[in-house]
């Protein structure tokens, strides 16, 4: 049986563990997968453009584990009623390829993203960081101050939307969840960005967009810049790419998606991993201007989805389904789903009672499979 999360149990999960510490302990299986990056075998997403935005699938996979999302990306979504960011998608084991998750990633996403921009934010940014300015203010922005309060210490954050609803919104939520960051509302980006240490991009808009310019930039600043994420969509003018220390997720991807599509197919950019790994600086002194050209990659996504297998489990949460064949003889797939059991019931036998049985044992093993490590 197949293990199945839908948005109500992630978001009861989540409430359970409490947002601050799940997007910590995720940032650190990030992380760890990250410093095993020659483990896996990487793929730029396939992409399918359209007017209005983009459909991708995004799959990855090391010796055990294989994992792929559904995401799409439609700016104009929200004028329909619809979410932007949409996702789902599945876990399943290299040696058997039997599915063993899976699960809506539309709030998995927003969880990650922001655990992968503090976790990055701790490499790059300036140590004594406190002030973070936030540019956008839909529906990963809650998560990006949180993420961004719990793991760096981020004590004020300035916020900035066009849409003034958005901002109010997030004001509202972030003082009933996290009353110690003071947050304030700025008139313009200019005004929020002015004196921040760290500054997060994390805007929807399918244009080659100028959200900071060359002029709002200050020196030691971290640029998080999650919005930019496909081509034709991006948020920083290209001379603050030019004079900054520029670190990317997976350069054949960035290349296509990230803000240095805006760049030649020479311009310098630093991999995270190796960062991470410490054999790449990250910082190279506290006057540089440091930017994390997010896009989002498919390892991200693996390690949320374990991640989520694990704690699904420990906590006993998701729907169990039979998305594929029950066990029984597995070269009869017709026995096991048409055959009629009143005219042939050797080929059918008691298709729920084998269902059930299959069930607790499949269930037995994955339990026993599960070592909890927090
Ligand atoms: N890098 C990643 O891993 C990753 C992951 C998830 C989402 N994203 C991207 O992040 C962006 C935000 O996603 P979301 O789900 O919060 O979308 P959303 O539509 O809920 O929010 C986007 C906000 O940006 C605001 N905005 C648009 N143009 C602006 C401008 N010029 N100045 C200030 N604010 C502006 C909108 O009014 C809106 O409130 C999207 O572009 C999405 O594709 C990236």
């Amino acid at each position: 049986m197949t293990r199945f999360i839908d948005v109500p149990q992630l978001a009861s999960l989540v409430r359970a563990v409490g947002a601050g510490r799940f997007m910590t302990e995720l940032a650190a299986a990030i992380k760890a997968d990250y410093l095993r990056w020659n483990d896996f075998d990487k793929t730029p997403r396939l992409a399918a453009h359209s007017a209005r935005g983009v459909i991708e699938l995004m799959p990855v996979a090391d010796r055990s584990r294989y994992t792929f999302k559904y995401v799409n990306g439609h700016p104009s979504n929200t004028a329909l009623g619809l979410p932007t960011v949409m996702a789902f998608g599945a876990l399943a084991d290299v040696d058997t390829g039997y599915p063993r998750l899976l699960s809506e990633l539309t709030l998995m996403t927003a969880l990650r993203t922001a655990a992968t921009s503090a976790m990055v934010a701790q490499h790059l940014a300036r140590p004594a960081a406190r002030r973070m300015a936030l540019i956008g203010n839909g529906a990963q922005s809650e998560f990006q101050a949180i993420a961004f309060h719990t793991l760096l210490g981020i004590e004020e954050v300035s916020l900035y939307d066009i849409d003034p609803a958005a901002t109010a919104k997030l004001r509202r939520n972030l003082a009933h969840t996290v009353p110690a960051l003071a947050v304030s509302c700025a008139a313009s980006t200019a005004q929020a960005v002015r004196g921040a240490d760290i500054v997060t991009t994390v805007t929807a808009d399918k244009a080659y967009a100028t959200i900071l310019t060359p002029d709002m930039i200050e020196p030691g600043m971290h640029i998080n810049a999650v919005g930019g994420d496909c081509p034709g969509k991006t948020e920083l003018h290209a001379d603050i790419l030019r004079a900054a220390r520029v670190v990317v997720e997976y350069e054949p991807q960035s290349r296509i998606e990230g803000e240095i599509q805006q760049m030649p197919a020479d311009f310098p950019v630093v991999e995270l991993w190796r960062v991470l790994e410490g054999s790449v600086a990250g910082r190279e002194s506290a006057q540089q201007v440091t930017v994390f050209d997010s896009v989002g990659f498919a390892l991200e996504d693996y390690s949320a989805l374990c991640y989520l297998d694990q704690l699904a489990q420990a906590h006993g949460i998701g729907t169990m389904l039979a998305l594929v064949p029950p066990a029984g003889d597995p070269k009869n797939l017709f026995g096991a789903t048409l055959a009629d059991p009143d005219r042939n019931p050797d080929q059918n036998p008691d298709p729920a009672r084998h269902a059930a049985a299959r069930a607790s044992a499949e269930f037995a093993d994955i339990t026993a499979d599960a070592s909890p490590s927090w």
